[in-house]
């Protein structure tokens, strides 16, 4: 039975001559389940230990007893925390060791859905001379493990506000140079320092994720199955499918992953998985459209549409639009992975396919990412009374086979600068699982913040111009293509 008064920390202090023991208590009004799931991860105590400044999970595969993890402390001090004991929902109990101390942690879970408690205790064992300074201050020690517990509590909150724009981010993505510089991984580390908890989890949520066989698609699909998402890999290639289904198994233990089969630059096959996805008749808590390439030289598809057209605007568009009663009976949200590309160009809706004048890959690739964003802010506005959700976001510039297979000179000049996929796809996934991102809509985002759609008014469509471009969209939607082909 969870106490009315949730939310206190309870401290309590002992220490004799060979140990200081901590036993600290916090209580929240978040599900046990969540509450066990979240700090399990112990990979992310950083985000509510703030005596951490980083935190790794050394062994593969899914949480488990033999997992262990390495802790950076603020001081410079690493720990190696070793799971040795587990019961979900019940217990938590680590062997810590360092060069100062070893120590023996457990975490104590008990309650319901509606709450939970959690009890710390902690046995010290200081090598001298830290072990004096530690019985002779024991407050100290003391106030450490309060800032854990009360950063533990904090990031369990669950209420957190919408997030807003800033103007000095604005201005600064103006100036293009350090707009530039927050793409590489040091604007992701920069961005980092900033990001808020996210305690939040997946668990009997339906995400459907295009592109997951590689690159920022994977990573996120592996990010969202360690939030317990169910998910639904769609993919064009079964045995790279299979291939991600398993590897995402093997390291997160969530087997609820599945996978469809779809080219999504053939409007055929993304009408085929639509109505596979309404007969299944299962709600849509996210849907990610990822999916993408660079082609060079302009090519067409079997069905006679230029490619990057076809898979990155029209397959998107089809699929978001035929599923939306899916999302729209769960308050879904749509996630578009766009590109800062988008910023250099304007949508040209007469000319969707690249048939006027000279072919340019990345211009072709950056109308579509700038036709995507148009439907983001267009979607936001039409299915808010729904209650769906949709925003856009830049992935930063990561290093995946993407990038390597389409631009190898921009790959070999920025390698070193470049994200991992994981961080690249750190912001699909707290677009997908975060409560204040379900609180924004039609919005544009590269490291959980807020960034304009246009840098310059000349990439702004007209009224007319985004009229006859939703128009020549709904028209293809409307069986033009297939019936063509
Ligand atoms: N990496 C970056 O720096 C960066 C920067 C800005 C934006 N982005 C965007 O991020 C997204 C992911 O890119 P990435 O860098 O991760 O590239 P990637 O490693 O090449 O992954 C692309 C994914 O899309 C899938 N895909 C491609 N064509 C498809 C089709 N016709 N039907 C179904 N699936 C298809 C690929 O499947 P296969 O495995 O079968 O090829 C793969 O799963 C793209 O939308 C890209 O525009 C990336």
């Amino acid at each position: 039975m969870i106490p009315a008064d949730l939310g206190r920390v309870v401290t309590v202090m002992q220490n004799d001559d060979k140990t200081v023991t901590l036993d600290e208590s916090i209580e929240v009004r978040r599900s046990v389940r969540d509450v066990f799931d979240y700090i399990a991860a112990f990979h992310n105590v950083q985000e509510w230990d703030p005596g951490v400044k980083s935190a790794r999970k050394l062994t593969p595969g899914p949480v488990a007893v033999g997992s262990e993890f390495e802790v950076v402390m603020n001081f410079g001090l690493t720990l190696t925390y070793t799971l040795v004991d587990m019961a979900a929902n019940e217990r938590l109990e680590f062997n810590v060791s360092s060069r100062l101390f070893d120590a023996h942690e457990e975490i104590l879970f008990c309650g319901d859905e509606a709450g939970a408690s959690v009890r710390y205790i902690a046995r010290f064992s200081f090598r001298e001379p830290l072990g004096t300074f530690a019985r002779l201050r024991p407050e100290s020690m003391e106030s450490v493990g309060k800032q854990a517990v009360a950063g533990m509590r904090a990031a369990l909150e669950d209420e957190p506000a919408a997030p807003v724009a800033s103007r000095a981010t604005a201005l600064a993505d103006r100036l293009v140079l350090p707009g530039i510089w927050k793409f590489t991984r040091l604007g992701y580390s920069a961005a980092r320092r900033h990001f808020k908890p996210m305690s939040a989890s997946l668990r009997g949520r339906h995400v459907v994720l295009t592109g997951a066989t590689s690159g920022i698609g994977l990573a996120a699909a592996r990010q969202l199955a360690d939030l317990g998402a169910t998910l639904t890999l769609v993919a064009r290639n079964e045995a790279k499918a299979a291939e991600a289904a398993r590897s995402i198994t093997a390291a997160t233990g969530n087997d609820n992953i599945y996978f469809e089969l779809c080219d999504m630059s053939l409007t055929a096959d993304v009408h085929a998985l639509c109505d596979r996805l309404l007969q299944r008749d299962e709600p849509i808590d996210v849907l990610i459209n990822n999916a993408g390439a660079l082609f060079n030289p302009r090519g067409e598809t079997p069905e006679g549409l230029e490619q990057s057209f076809a898979l990155l605007l029209l397959g998107p568009y089809i699929l978001t639009e035929r599923v939306q009663p899916l999302l729209a009976r769960v308050n879904g949200r749509v996630v578009n992975v766009l590109s800062g590309g988008m910023y250099s160009q304007k949508i040209h809706a007469d000319d969707l396919q690249s048939e006027k004048g000279d072919y340019s890959g990345s211009v072709a690739y950056a109308r579509a990412k700038r036709g995507l964003m148009i439907l983001t802010e267009e979607w936001a506005r039409r299915w808010r009374d729904a209650g769906v959700t949709v925003n856009a976001m830049h992935p930063g510039w990561a290093d995946t086979p993407g990038v390597v297979d389409a631009l190898p000179e921009f790959y070999n000049v920025t390698q070193r600068w470049l994200r991992s996929p994981d961080e690249g796809a750190d912001t699909v996934t707290w677009l997908a699982a975060a409560p204040e991102a379900g609180k924004v809509s039609g919005r544009f985002w590269l490291d959980r913040e807020q960034h304009p759609s246009h840098l310059s008014s000349r990439t702004r469509e007209s009224a007319q111009e985004r009229a006859r471009f939703l128009a020549a969209l709904d028209a293809l939607l409307a069986g033009g293509v297939a019936k063509a082909a």
